[in-house]
């Protein structure tokens, strides 16, 4: 005799989670997460955007099979923030990794705690408007600060504000330059950031 719960076992494949990465800069962690998801079974890249033609991540994208979507920012901005197309992409999480325009509040609205970024301090010191890249750098080693590191937020309206995810942190040392500390800083990111997002989408799945 045959058992009936057998013959209601479900056989759909599991979802498939599209991750949506902003990235404007030399993409070196939208590479790793790249890298990352390309063996994964349940999560995928399936779209890069970008606001500068030119840069670095988008032949990183491109060599990957990755699309990226070049926006504008009176759209993106002023606009509907190019919602359609990320929602085309069947994005359901949104990883901002070196993206440095504010994102707009259509964007915020559709994916609630569904939108993140990687700051390269411990925030919330050395956040907010005009914190980024060298000037983060420069600015913790002019405050004598003894340790710096990584946070992995959600994105809210405010620039580096939103409820924090994920921090580590490393030495900051008497001969570091910036240049040196934001190698040690990249090398965390590399390393979390994948990982961060692996957890996040299973939590929610
Ligand atoms: C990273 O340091 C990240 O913390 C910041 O922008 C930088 C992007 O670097 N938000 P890359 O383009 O991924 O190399």
């Amino acid at each position: 005799m045959t058992d009936a719960s057998s013959l209601f076992r479900p056989t759909t494949a599991p979802k498939l989670e599209n991750i949506t990465i902003f990235a404007s800069g030399a993409g070196s962690n939208a590479s790793r997460i790249i890298d990352y998801f390309s063996n994964s079974q349940h999560a995928r890249v399936s779209l890069v955007v970008c606001n500068k033609p030119g840069a670095g991540v988008i032949s990183i994208a491109e060599k990957a099979g990755v699309p990226v979507l070049i926006i504008e920012k009176e759209r993106f901005l002023k606009g509907d923030g190019y919602l359609p197309e990320i929602r085309e992409a069947g994005t359901s999480l949104v990883v901002l990794a070196g993206f440095l325009w504010k994102v707009p509040q259509t964007l915020i609205n559709a994916y609630p705690r569904r939108i993140i970024n990687i700051h390269p301090a411990l925030l919330p010191k050395f956040g907010g408007r005009g914190m980024y890249g060298q000037y983060v750098h420069e600015s913790v080693l002019n405050a004598g600060e003894m340790e710096s590191g990584i946070t992995i937020h959600f994105v809210d309206e405010h620039y580096d504000n939103g409820d924090i995810i994920f921090q580590t942190a490393c030495p900051v040392l008497d001969t570091d330059s910036p240049e040196s500390l934001a190698n040690r800083i990249h090398q965390l990111e590399h390393l979390h950031y994948p990982l961060v997002i692996d957890d996040l989408l299973k939590e929610q799945l």
